[in-house]
């Protein structure tokens, strides 16, 4: 186990404000399509209007004499690429569609990209492409598609199909049993900043400006499609307007965007349309989820059955893991899963926020309520009942506080006054319903790379390769390396985004702050040390010959922890050793012994709903979730991000859903008008705690991942409320009024 940091000067945990956050509100932030280049021209997309087919011909005649155009590019003239376009290969990249020959996969797939001066004349031009398609029949139905089910050969990190004990004789026995089965539908991410790219080639130097979840997987993904060695590629990305795993693969258009801008001879910037961004740039596919369920009168489950089929493009094995929560969620001896796909010709899909636990906890966390009405049990009681002390796949938790988490968010939710029965509390016209879930998501840590530079001047300059979502990364780094470096916060700048620092992992599967933080701690304690170690070697210090135990740095002044009156300020040190910057690059990587433990964050998720008795109405009044997240590096940052966890979470029961027309295979509501979020008069009271824990089996700082546990049980504890408020049991997301009014 890591061995538990302490800090001089806790700035760590702190409710810092976002050190970008000045940025940000006066526009100075330039996102991927705010860069000012030289020269600049504009990039636009023609997807394809078919599902399936070949281009017959396109005439791109009328197009190239349009006011302001530079290029026009399409399979016709597009540069040939290594391996036909297919260089990159899932599961670390996903397949792009890069012009090289007239095959259609999917409805929205980019088959040309206009250059023009103007975005408003690239995006003219690009309608005036005349296209003619032989087209053939697509796969659009999912329920059709069932009758060729595939299976996946592997999932991000899991095994496809699991079996303990024997389900399946035991399905059946006992004193409740429940056998449903619950849908989510093609949701997509939506962030507030559209995908974009800015391309600049200088020689065979490429220069990307991509809003991306990760730098240097753009960088390698972009070097291999073009056949170019990765140290021509330099990736920029200070500043990401939300991701949710939408940003965390290349996509098509950033590879195409180079190809534009060699054409060009001029630096391009494309940036994708809201429409353009159903489709060709991932979503969260659809799942049919088949729960069995045996149980025995004393509520301790016997067998249970997870059975998955969801949706994946023609091209590509994305799956869906909406199992995989439910192999470790509870204590249940006898348990299948499997997973299974059915192939449609839409844009592949990829991960979106808590892949599997997002869908999946929906499915697991209805059922586990619909054995409570069954047995007659309180939800909470037997989610209890069944707590798995460890991981009943085998190894023990790195740490659980689940049952914290239960009480103490039962008790900020007053849950000990709910009556049992459905349609048993009113207020008025409304009907109340108290519904509740567990949360969970596993605990990732990859190797990091960082630096920190102590400078002349008694600042200092600490970076990683990492990315900030909007989430607080500079924020959170920030106050590691200032902690680390006993340094006051605004001495310290931190730098990200950019390809050319030290390697970080994706920010993606929850795992920056635990991946990158400890990387942060260690090049700041370098630097530190090495300016204690001069000043102790320094006959002009009044800390001369201290013994290094008995010296700390406070507030950017080497100081003897036995008499605070001796200390020197950094600048002075270096200044009388040579003017020159400290400087300590260093790579860390996840203990071996972690591998010996299942690490996961979890959350209870408590949620009070008001319908309309006569409408069907559902409004969410109150949402009170209690998590255990490890420790938290910024209580401010952390608890807006999961704040806009449950957001989503509202977002995945009651609104969203891409509507797949049957015929043409377009997303119809393929815009926010239509696709709908949750806006604020959706999101009333979201009350958020933090268990106290430290998890220091996953890192050093004893902080695990909370981008996307907020989402998970959110669903399904609006659906059990529903449940409750109503007595009409939905099984099918989104829970909309025409549901819960007729089913
Ligand atoms: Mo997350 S869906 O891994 O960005």
């Amino acid at each position: 186990m890591n061995a538990n940091i302490q800090f001089d000067q806790p700035l760590v945990g702190q409710p810092v404000d976002r050190t970008d956050g000045l940025l940000k509100v006066t526009g100075a932030a330039h996102y991927s399509s705010d860069w000012p280049l030289p020269r600049l021209s504009h990039g636009a997309l023609l997807m394809s209007g078919i599902a399936k087919g070949r281009i017959t011909s396109i005439d791109t005649s009328v197009a190239r004499g349009m006011p302001g155009v530079l290029v026009v590019m399409t399979h016709d003239n597009a540069p040939r690429l290594p391996d036909g376009g297919n260089a990159v290969n899932p599961p670390a990249s996903r397949r792009l569609s890069l012009l090289q020959d007239d095959r259609i996969f999917y409805q929205n797939q980019p088959i040309a990209v206009v250059v023009a001066d103007t975005p408003e004349h690239a995006a003219d031009a690009a309608q005036r492409i005349l296209v003619n398609y032989a087209i053939e029949s697509p796969q659009l139905d999912m329920q059709a598609g069932k009758a060729q089910l595939h299976t996946p050969e592997k999932l991000t990190r899991d095994p496809v199909d699991t079996t303990r004990g024997t389900p399946d004789t035991l399905l059946g026995t006992g004193a409740a049993q429940i056998d449903a089965v619950y849908t989510t539908p093609f949701e997509v991410h939506n962030p507030m900043e559209p995908h974009a790219t800015t391309a600049e080639w200088e020689g065979d130097a490429l220069t990307l400006y991509d809003a991306t979840q990760y730098i240097t997987g753009c960088a390698s993904t972009v070097s291999k499609s073009l056949g170019i060695d990765v140290s021509k590629v330099h990736v920029i990305c200070p500043f990401v307007g939300g991701g949710f795993g939408s940003k965390g693969s290349v996509w098509s258009h950033v590879v195409l965007t180079a190809m534009a801008a060699k054409m060009a001879g001029r630096p391009v910037r494309l940036a994708v349309q809201r429409p353009q961004m159903f489709g060709m740039v991932g979503h969260r596919p659809a799942t049919e989820q088949h729960i069995r369920i045996a149980a025995g009168a004393d509520g301790r489950i016997i067998a249970m059955r997870h059975d998955v089929i969801s949706t994946t493009s023609t091209f590509e094995d994305w799956t869906e893991s909406s199992a995989v929560v439910t192999r470790m969620l509870y204590d249940v001896p006898n348990l299948g899963t499997t997973h299974r796909l059915v192939r449609l010709n839409i844009g592949t899909p990829t991960f979106t926020r808590a892949p599997g636990e997002a869908s999946g906890s929906f499915g697991l966390e209805t059922a586990m309520d619909e054995l409570a009405v069954a047995l007659n049990a309180d939800p909470v009681a037997l989610r209890l009942r069944n707590y798995a002390e460890r991981d009943p796949e085998g190894m023990p938790f790195s740490s659980k506080a689940l049952r914290d988490c239960y009480s103490v968010a039962a008790q900020r939710f007053g849950w000990s006054r709910r009556t049992a029965a459905p349609r048993s509390m009113r207020e008025g016209e409304q009907l109340v319903g108290w519904g509740m879930a567990t949360a969970t998501y596993p605990a990732n840590r990859s190797p990091s790379s960082a630096f920190a530079k102590i400078l002349p001047d008694g600042t200092a300059m600490v970076g990683a390769g990492t990315q900030d979502l909007g989430t607080g990364t500079y924020t959170v780094m920030t106050q590691v390396a200032a902690d680390a470096l006993g340094f006051p916060l605004e001495n310290v700048r931190f730098a990200l985004g950019d390809s050319i620092l030290p390697k970080a992992p994706v920010s993606g599967g929850s795992q920056s702050a635990a991946s990158v933080s400890p990387a942060v701690h260690a090049a700041a304690s370098s630097v530190r040390d090495q300016l204690v170690q001069l000043a102790i070697a320094d006959s002009g210090s009044p800390i001369y010959h201290a013994s290094p135990a008995d010296v700390t740095v406070r507030n950017g002044w080497v100081t003897l922890r036995s008499d605070a009156s001796k200390r020197d300020p950094a600048a002075a040190v270096i200044a009388r050793n040579g003017g020159r910057a400290l400087e300590a690059t260093v790579d860390v990587k996840p203990d071996e012994d972690a591998k010996h433990f299942s690490k996961h964050s979890f959350g209870a998720v408590f949620v009070e709903v008001h319908v309309d008795e006569m409408l069907g109405v559902i409004r969410v009044s109150r949402v009170v979730a209690a998590y255990d997240v490890g420790r938290l590096l910024n209580s401010k940052t952390a608890h807006s991000q999961l704040m806009g966890g449950v957001v989503w979470g509202i977002g995945q029961a009651l609104t969203e859903e891409g509507l797949l027309d049957s015929r043409y295979g377009r997303i119809v509501n393929n815009n926010l008008a239509e696709y709908h979020v949750p806006v604020n008069a959706d999101v009333t009271q979201i009350d958020i705690t933090v268990v106290d824990d430290t998890d220091l089996v996953v890192d050093p700082m004893g902080v695990r991942g909370i981008g996307e546990i907020g989402i998970t049980g959110v669903a399904a504890a609006i659906g059990n409320a529903v449940f409750h408020a109503t007595g009409v049991r939905v099984r099918s997301l989104p829970i909309t009024l025409d549901k819960v009014l007729t089913t």
